[in-house]
């Protein structure tokens, strides 16, 4: 099925694909939702839901009664994520709104559990959403985010990118490392922010701050026959179709120049990234290409401390 909200003109719409299903280990999160007693939440709120993965697979873990409250600030997911719950027979457990995250429409003291999944990565002030987070979220709850660090999966060495020069290899993260400065500078947030979130959340004034490593990484080998991955290989013969890296080129070309980049390097930066996938993609085709798809992506949680009244 691939990613059927591809090319809409909203957030994150390139993301929303069918690989965002394999992000996590089942068993990891049931031994997440135990050393956190998520069995004691009743209501959540998931922010920047998008279509609802995220909110739908934590829930998966959680008592049957949770009621999963989603917002986002794109109107078009939060109707897809609407249908998708109705789809599903879950419309009486989730309900989706729109809503900004450094604005939740909610008053104080909320919610048991207030969440998000790669959504600090795209904001320009991710301590003002984590202080809405904890506004919202009752005394004696749970603040949870599941954010990476991006940066590295320029580092992954599969079977066809271990054979490029290092000189390459370090050009590709140069590359990559400018175009996430730029984003962060042009006030679209901070790709790789994941590594700074346990300190926000301190500097927040959340208790107990704990930060997991997501345990999933998804071995890729011939014949590429699991779901998972199939659906990377279908994501990245896609992705190659129409010339998308991790950005598409003017997307790539505008956070590069706010990064720093000189406008003259861009194009072969931009070819050389282009490259490195198409010659995954050709490994692909030749049952040449090997590898584990992961990065560092971290589960962080921090507890809102009781009101000494
Ligand atoms: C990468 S997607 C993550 C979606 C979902 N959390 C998941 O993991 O499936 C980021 C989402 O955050 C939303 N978003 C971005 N900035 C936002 C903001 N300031 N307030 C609320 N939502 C926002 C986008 O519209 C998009 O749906």
């Amino acid at each position: 099925m691939g990613n059927e909200f591809k090319g809409q003109a909203a957030h994150s719409a390139e993301h929303f694909g069918d690989t965002r299903d394999h992000w996590w280990n089942r068993d990891f999160l049931q031994l997440i939702a135990k050393r956190w007693n998520l069995d004691a939440v009743r209501d959540v709120l998931d922010v920047g839901c998008g279509v609802g993965h995220w909110g739908m697979l934590l829930a998966s873990v959680m008592p049957e009664h949770v009621r999963v409250t989603g917002i986002d600030r794109e109107t078009i997911w939060v109707e897809q994520a609407t249908a998708r719950a109705l789809a599903r027979g879950l419309a009486k457990r989730f309900a989706y709104q729109q809503g900004e995250a450094q604005r939740l429409p909610f008053p104080d003291d909320s919610f048991d559990l207030t969440t998000c999944q790669t959504v600090l990565i795209h904001l320009p002030d991710p301590s003002a959403a984590i202080a809405e987070m904890l506004r919202v979220t009752r005394p004696g709850g749970l603040v949870m985010v599941a954010e990476p660090n991006n940066l590295t999966e320029s580092l992954l060495l599969d079977s066809i990118s271990n054979q490029a020069s290092i000189d390459e290899i370090v050009e590709l993260v140069r590359f990559q490392l400018t175009c996430e400065r730029g984003k962060a500078a042009l006030g679209e947030g901070d790709n790789s922010v994941g590594d700074r979130v346990p300190g926000l959340f301190v500097a927040q004034g959340l208790a107990n701050v704990e930060v997991y490593v997501n345990d999933k990484a998804i071995a890729v080998f011939p014949p590429y026959a699991s779901p998972e991955q199939r659906a990377f290989t279908e994501d990245a013969r896609d992705r190659m179709g129409r010339r998308l890296w991790n950005w598409s080129e003017d997307e790539a070309r505008r956070v590069f120049l706010a990064g720093g980049g000189a406008p003259g390097d861009f194009a072969v930066h931009f070819a050389r990234a282009l490259a490195s996938r198409e010659r995954i993609v050709r490994g692909l085709d030749d049952a040449a290409y090997h590898g584990i798809i992961g990065g560092a992506f971290y589960l962080v949680a921090g507890r809102k401390p009781a009101r000494a009244d």
